[in-house]
């Protein structure tokens, strides 16, 4: 059947009613909340926009896996088939399970950092690089500078710039390079894929400097959607044969198992080097749990060994899920309201410095559109600026990335065309009234990942 659009793969068995909340209970809740939608209780939100992970709807066959989760605490049935399932999907013999993505990181930082150490990587992801300096390394940027704007209609702005990635070699040498981080779909650059060549390129530099390569393949499905739709050579590839090939260029990877792989708790560390596995089960029993379970109850690891196989089973779902993305995208920018372009994988990313072109960065503009938006709608997006980027171990300042965007994350299978109107109308909405929206300051900032549960007011 020829497809003409990118409608869903599934019909809806199941319904969870949502809240339907008004304006004067939203303006409470924003205050309650101290500005921060990390801090909004559920119950005050009608449409959940906040994050892509641990959201997702599974289907009926990954909750009969439920029932069918082997709970033995060493030698777990479903453990097994987890490892089928990622050395199926990805390609990697060695899984070592952990209770999501962050879990994962740790344990590779704390297995191949020394400190002192330097981490390049296409842009950084929060967690990734709170872990790399945890372990004493120091995270530097290497990806394309198409990345850092808003407007660059450039297919692949997840690339590694090779010509950065061979200063920094240079500068400090491949012995105080451990591994080079690779993000597919770069979540921070707002949803951007790389392509295989530059992947294969990035490959093949590390290997001559005997550097290895370590994916963050939290998204690498998504990913590969758009390798299909844009790079020249690969339209006729299935998007499991993609996900393979892209892993086929590493040495291992982190997943966050909350995102692509359709589960809403769960990760892994997945690597080729039965040594590095061994170092990492070796610490993975002290902060995660036993190597047969790290951290994921025996039905979490079945719904994951079921969702890691139904990602790639057939293109339709991830065309459904990208596309439902666009979709979103295309209203918004019609709307004329400035976004990331072209459109993401996992989510619209607002351009807020553009959009509260009157408030210093200083002020938090993303922060408080994206406090503007809840009040409006009782959507809920996520700050993706200067207060997620967080300060500068050494000088204390605030890190200043150039992108100051709010997020919005599209679960997936989980919300209707319908919900996306709805977020576009109010979003559209809230540009119309941009230039009454105040700045803020923080009255609690925490010591580490500070966007999670830092509180702020408006500045009169
Ligand atoms: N890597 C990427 C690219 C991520 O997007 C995330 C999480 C992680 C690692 C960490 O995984 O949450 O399972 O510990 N991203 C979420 C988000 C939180 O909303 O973007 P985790």
């Amino acid at each position: 059947m020829t497809r003409r659009s990118w409608a869903e793969p599934w019909r809806i068995k199941m319904v969870e009613p949502l809240p339907i909340t008004t304006r004067e209970q939203r303006e409470k809740a924003i205050v309650a909340a101290g500005y921060n939608t990390f801090l909004l209780q559920s119950d005050d939100v009608y449409i959940d926009l906040l994050t892509d992970s641990g959201t997702s709807a599974m289907s009926d066959h990954q909750w009969a896996g439920l029932m069918e989760g082997d709970e033995a605490y060493a030698g777990s049935r479903s453990f097994r088939h987890l490892c089928e399932a990622v050395a199926d999907v990805y390609g990697y013999p060695e899984t070592i399970p952990t209770h999501q993505g962050r879990g994962a990181e740790h344990i590779l930082s704390q297995v191949l950092i020394t400190p002192g150490d330097v981490i390049p990587g296409n842009m950084y992801f929060t967690t990734t690089r709170f872990h790399q300096e945890h372990a004493g390394g120091r995270f530097v940027d290497v990806i394309v500078d198409e990345a850092h704007d808003t407007e660059a209609l450039h297919p692949f702005k997840g690339n590694v710039d090779l010509a950065k990635l061979q200063a920094v070699i240079d500068e400090v040498g491949a012995e105080r390079i451990p591994y080079v981080s690779v993000e597919t779909n770069v979540n921070m650059a707002g949803g951007q894929p790389m392509s295989l060549a530059n992947l294969e390129a990035t490959y093949d530099l590390c290997r001559r400097h005997g550097i290895l390569v370590m994916l963050d393949a939290t998204r690498a499905l998504e990913n590969a959607w758009f390798i299909k739709q844009r790079e020249a050579g690969y339209e006729d590839w299935s998007v499991a044969d993609l996900v393979r090939r892209i892993c086929s260029f590493s040495d291992g990877a982190t997943v966050s198992s909350k995102k692509d792989n359709l589960v809403n708790i769960g990760g892994f560390l997945a690597v080729r080097d039965p040594e590095i596995a061994r170092e990492a089960r070796s610490l993975l029993v002290a902060f995660e749990g036993l190597h047969t379970y790290g951290g994921m109850s025996g039905r979490d690891m079945e719904a994951l060994a079921r969702g890691i196989r139904e990602m790639v089973d057939g293109d339709d779902h991830v065309r459904a899920r990208v596309g439902q993305v666009e979709y979103l995208g295309d209203l918004i920018h019609k709307a004329g309201v400035p976004i990331i372009r072209p459109v993401g994988g996992h989510g619209v990313f607002i351009d807020a410095a553009k959009v509260l072109a009157h408030l210093p960065r200083d002020e938090f503009p993303a922060q408080a559109l994206t406090a503007a938006v809840y009040v409006d709608s009782g959507v809920r997006g996520m700050e993706r600026g200067i207060v997620s980027a967080g300060r500068d171990p050494v000088t204390g300042d605030h890190h200043r990335p150039r992108l100051e965007l709010v997020r919005l994350a599209i679960p997936r299978r989980v919300y209707t065309q319908s919900h996306m109107d709805v977020v576009a109308e109010s979003i559209g909405a809230v540009y119309e009234t941009r230039e009454q929206i105040r700045g803020l300051r923080f009255t609690y900032e925490p010591d580490h990942l500070r966007f999670f549960q830092a509180r702020f007011e408006p500045i009169a």
